[in-house]
């Protein structure tokens, strides 16, 4: 610990080892955006709720406003920023880009990393286990049936497999514009 009250961790984010100093108190969304400059991370509630906040940890979906940075001294964390391959895209944020999975996009990076890590654990979810798997993210805008669109579609991608939007809804839940009347 050094006079300033802050001790040396070292992380692999992204890939890449980072030496940071912090406060025993410093909050790993807090090191991660102002220290690194990871603003991706974004920081909805601050309290463990919305889920805005999900990195991964050594692999597992976590909320970096309630992990304090020194609880992970030594593991590797995983942003948003760490997605893509240069300007290709990960085939997840394809996914939400073409099935149109954000409106304001503030949830968005906590949405990509969950889903992410869900995909990997499960490459053939029924629509109802993708439902489940973003439960713990909390979205404002899009009403959900969107970004279960986009999980659905990654899925399929990832499978390298072709995806229609109707895929695996059943035919009850299928609107028909016909019978619309606004
Ligand atoms: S900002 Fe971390 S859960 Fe909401
Ligand atoms: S896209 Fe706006 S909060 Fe999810």
């Amino acid at each position: 610990m050094s006079q300033s009250g802050k001790q040396n961790i070292t992380l692999v984010v992204n890939g890449t080892k980072r030496v940071v100093g912090v406060e025993s108190r410093s909050l790993l969304s807090d090191v991660l955006r102002r220290d690194l400059g990871l603003v991706g991370v974004h920081a909805g509630c601050e309290h463990g709720v919305c889920g805005a906040c999900t990195v991964r940890i050594d692999g597992k979906s976590a909320r970096s406003c309630i992990t304090l940075a020194v609880q992970i001294d030594g593991s590797s964390v995983d942003t948003v920023e760490g997605l893509a391959d240069g300007t290709k895209l990960h085939p997840v944020q394809e996914a939400f880009w073409r099935c149109n999975g954000l409106q304001c996009g503030f949830c968005t990076p906590g949405m990509l990393m969950r889903v992410t890590e869900f995909l990997e654990t499960n490459p053939t979810p029924t629509r109802e286990e993708a439902r489940e798997a973003i439960a713990s993210n909390l979205c404002r805008c899009t009403g959900y049936q969107h970004i279960i669109d986009s999980v659905m579609e990654a899925a399929a991608r990832l499978r390298g497999e072709e995806w229609s939007a109707t895929a695996g809804i059943p035919a009850a839940e299928l609107r028909d514009p016909t019978k619309e009347t606004r």
